[in-house]
């Protein structure tokens, strides 16, 4: 159940909120820190100029936004509480309002900035982390399509919050069933889709070659993300966003000296050209060949949400 049904029933303004810093900036919306003026609770409210959404044409992104939003935080998952909340809605006449969870500690990107790379038990906590949130929101039909150390962010107990659903895509029931197959999409999609390309650094091959979406191209992020948190930089870089896709179509990558052997062989799994071969890609239901991959042994995925983090050093 979306907490705004609990919260007072009356529809919310900017008026009842006390709006403060800037917590992040994109080309349309601005994220701000807010308090609520009646319980001093604080949320992050994303800001959508509409003359911005126009301009930007970003009507489809706003939309799918809310959408993904809106079944995520209808069905919160106890073990799986790892997604931003949307609690309620709003506009005036010139902007969209997205109340949002506040995550207090920022996102994994100025954590990895700040220490380099992580130690081996905390990429493999934040790793099983974003597993068992990518198998709740893989569940619910739901592909993220831009996972990013950016988008994850930290609560206050330094829990992942993953954030920015905008690229989102909800599958719907065939393609939830034949996940791995070719199949005709609504020209509203192939218009839509001739645009679309995640982050540089974390877009899977398929997303390049605008083949079929399946959940499978957040399993390649998982892959990016962890050999990141492993090295310190994410494994396809370049000068440009060109040189990066051509790295990626053809898996051009390297291990560093020193990078693990578990955390050498779960990458090597995971970033695989062809997506329905991931590790993963076959499981139904739950990622069980990623979750008993050697990598993560010892962790009980079910528990990480009630389990102290490591300390990020
Ligand atoms: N930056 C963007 N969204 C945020 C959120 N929900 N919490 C904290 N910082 C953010």
């Amino acid at each position: 159940m979306t907490e705004n049904l609990e919260a007072p029933p009356m529809k919310r303004s900017a008026n009842d909120f006390i709006f403060g810093k800037v917590l992040g900036e994109g080309s349309f919306s601005t994220v701000f820190l807010a308090k609520d003026v009646h319980t001093s609770k604080e949320f992050a409210i994303k800001v959508c100029q509409k003359r911005h959404i126009i301009r930007e044409k970003k009507q489809d992104y706003v939309k799918r936004e809310k959408e993904t939003l809106l079944v995520l935080s209808k069905n919160v998952k106890e073990s799986a509480p790892y997604f931003v909340r949307l609690y309620c809605t709003f506009q005036d006449p010139e902007s969209l309002y997205f109340v949002l969870t506040y995550a207090k500690k920022g996102d994994l990107l100025g954590y990895l900035n700040k220490v380099g790379s992580f130690e081996d038990h905390c990429s493999k906590f934040y790793g099983a982390e974003i597993v068992q949130a990518l198998e709740h929101l893989h569940c619910l039909g739901i592909v993220h399509r831009d996972l990013k150390p950016e988008n994850i962010l930290l609560s206050e107990s330094m829990h992942i919050v993953i954030t920015d659903f905008g690229s989102a895509k909800i599958l719907n029931c065939v393609e939830m069933d034949e996940k791995n197959k070719e199949n005709s999409e609504d020209a509203g999609e192939l218009k839509r889709k001739s645009s679309f390309v995640g982050t540089a650094q974390y877009v899977s091959p398929e997303i390049l070659n605008r083949t079929r979406t399946t959940p499978s191209c957040d399993l390649w992020a998982l892959g990016c993300i962890i050999y990141q948190m492993v090295a310190g930089l994410p494994p396809f870089r370049g000068h440009s966003d060109y040189a990066i896709f051509q790295k990626i179509m053809k898996l051009e990558y390297e291990y560093p000296d020193g990078f693990p052997d578990d955390a050498r062989d779960i990458v090597t799994q995971l970033l695989v050209l062809e997506p329905s071969e991931r590790l993963g890609a076959k499981d139904i239901g739950s990622y069980t060949s990623v979750k008993s991959h050697p990598f993560f042994s010892g962790l009980d995925f079910e528990e990480l949400h009630k389990v102290k983090p490591p300390e990020i050093c």
